[in-house]
């Protein structure tokens, strides 16, 4: 049986990064896979601290030395079938936990090799789902796909195939807007744009789930 982790990279448990795994999780359930998710925020780590330990000569490749929280889920991935980064864009980036989960797992199993740079045992199907803010208009302008498209580029790199991607726009931040500090927005707009429009992204991630199984 096959199983996939999905990496909720959004503190918040069951907003719209997590509702996204969650349908995701569902398509690789009904394709005959177990799967699961890990929310990142949940877990005591750091990011890389540039020990170096993974890359001696003299010492095996590809577990990260540092012992916390991630290492369990480290050496889980190396046994899953499937993996999907989901992250809320915070400041035009991915969140400060999915970098930091990122570093771990991609810089211990990267050597600076001229033959192979990868040591990740084996090809590992993934997917970035993104939650955002912004339009699909802005994504554009600011340049998103690209700045974002490092992530996938080095994602082929480590694990072997090229990451499936999702974007959902223009999400819902608040239940109630009124609440906040939060004028640049149209909550009456943001809202009746989810309701177009988050079901098409959660049957996107319900396939994107399934055929990271299947595939
Ligand atoms: C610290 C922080 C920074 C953010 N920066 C951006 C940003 O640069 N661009 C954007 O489109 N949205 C930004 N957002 C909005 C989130 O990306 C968006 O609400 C996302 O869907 C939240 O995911 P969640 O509901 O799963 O937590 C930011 C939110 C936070 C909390």
């Amino acid at each position: 049986m096959k199983n996939l982790i999905a990496i909720n990279g959004s503190p918040r448990k069951n907003w719209n990064t997590a509702q996204l795994l969650q349908h995701a999780v569902q398509g690789a359930k009904d394709a005959g896979a177990t799967a699961e998710i890990v929310n990142l925020y949940a877990l005591n780590f750091k990011g890389c601290t540039s020990c170096f330990a993974c890359k001696l000569k003299n010492r095996p490749h590809g577990t990260c030395a540092m012992k916390d929280d991630l290492s369990p889920v480290l050496e889980k991935i190396k046994a899953a079938d499937a993996i999907i980064f989901g992250s809320p864009i915070y400041f035009m980036n991915l969140s400060a936990g999915m970098i930091a989960f990122i570093e771990r797992l991609f810089f211990s199993n990267y050597i600076y090799s001229n033959e192979i740079p990868t040591v990740f045992p084996k090809k590992l199907p993934s997917a970035f789902i993104y939650t955002m803010n912004m339009t699909e208009n802005h994504f554009e302008f600011f340049g998103m796909k690209e700045r974002l498209g490092m992530y996938e580029t080095f994602t082929e790199k480590i694990l072997g195939v090229a990451p499936k991607v999702l974007r959902a726009f223009n999400t819902v931040q608040f239940k109630d807007y009124s609440r906040y500090e939060s004028s640049i927005f149209d909550a009456d707009e943001k809202f009746a744009y989810r309701e177009k429009h988050f079901p098409d992204d959660c049957a996107a991630a319900y396939n994107i789930g399934r055929d990271l199984v299947s595939e």
